[in-house]
Parts: C-alpha cells; structure tokens; sequence
C-alpha cells in the first residue's frame, strides 16, 4: 500500500499508509492526521484540504483543474505548490510521496 507522509507546518511528519484511489485528504483523515479538514467531504468545495506538494512529486501528478484553482483562492497562505488534498488521488506510482500542511486551514474567510 503506498505510504504518505504528511508533515505538519511545524515539521511534525506522519507517515501512514493509505489505499489507492483513496484521495490524500481522505488519507490523512482515515488515519488521523491533523491539519487537514476536508469540511465538504472532498467536492471541491471548501478550500479545507489544502496542501502543498513539491518538487518531483508535483510532476507526478495531473496539473489543478479550473475549479481546483478557483477553490485554491479561498485557501490562506497559498504557495506555487498549493493543491486541494480532496482532489489527488493516490496510486502506487506515489509511493512515498510528501504532502506539506499549512498552518492551519481557512474556514469561512
Ligand atoms: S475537501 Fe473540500 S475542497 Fe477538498
């Protein structure tokens, strides 16, 4: 099963393991993990499950759709790497992959 590590803004890693085709926001609540919320149950919707993903993973995945990025506006401390967690869907191919949380997420801003 591939493993996620999840690091939280104050450098506390977490690395679990999550089944394919589950998205990394549903990964990190399965097992747990703080600092993602995932408030609107991976639609889209809320901007609560944002994450940064760097580097060579970035390049893995499939660029942000149109409303991925729209809902990336509302996410607080935004970076070039910002993903929506709800909205990457892990396979074998990212095993061990890091997934940077933000401080905390933005609710209703
Ligand atoms: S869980 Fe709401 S946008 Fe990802």
């Amino acid at each position: 099963m591939p493993k996620v590590t999840y690091v939280e803004a104050d450098g506390t890693a977490h690395t679990v393991e999550v089944d394919p085709q589950l998205s990394l926001m549903e990964g990190s609540i399965l097992n747990e993990v703080p600092g993602i919320i995932g408030l609107c149950g991976g639609i889209c919707s809320c901007a609560t499950c944002h994450c940064y993903i760097g580097g060579e993973w970035a390049a893995k995945l499939s660029p942000p759709s149109e409303g991925e990025l729209a809902m990336l506006e509302r996410a607080s401390d935004r970076r070039p790497e910002s993903r929506l967690g709800c909205q990457v869907v892990v396979t074998e191919a990212l095993d061990g992959i890091v997934v940077g949380l933000p401080s905390h997420q933005s609710i209703g801003e």
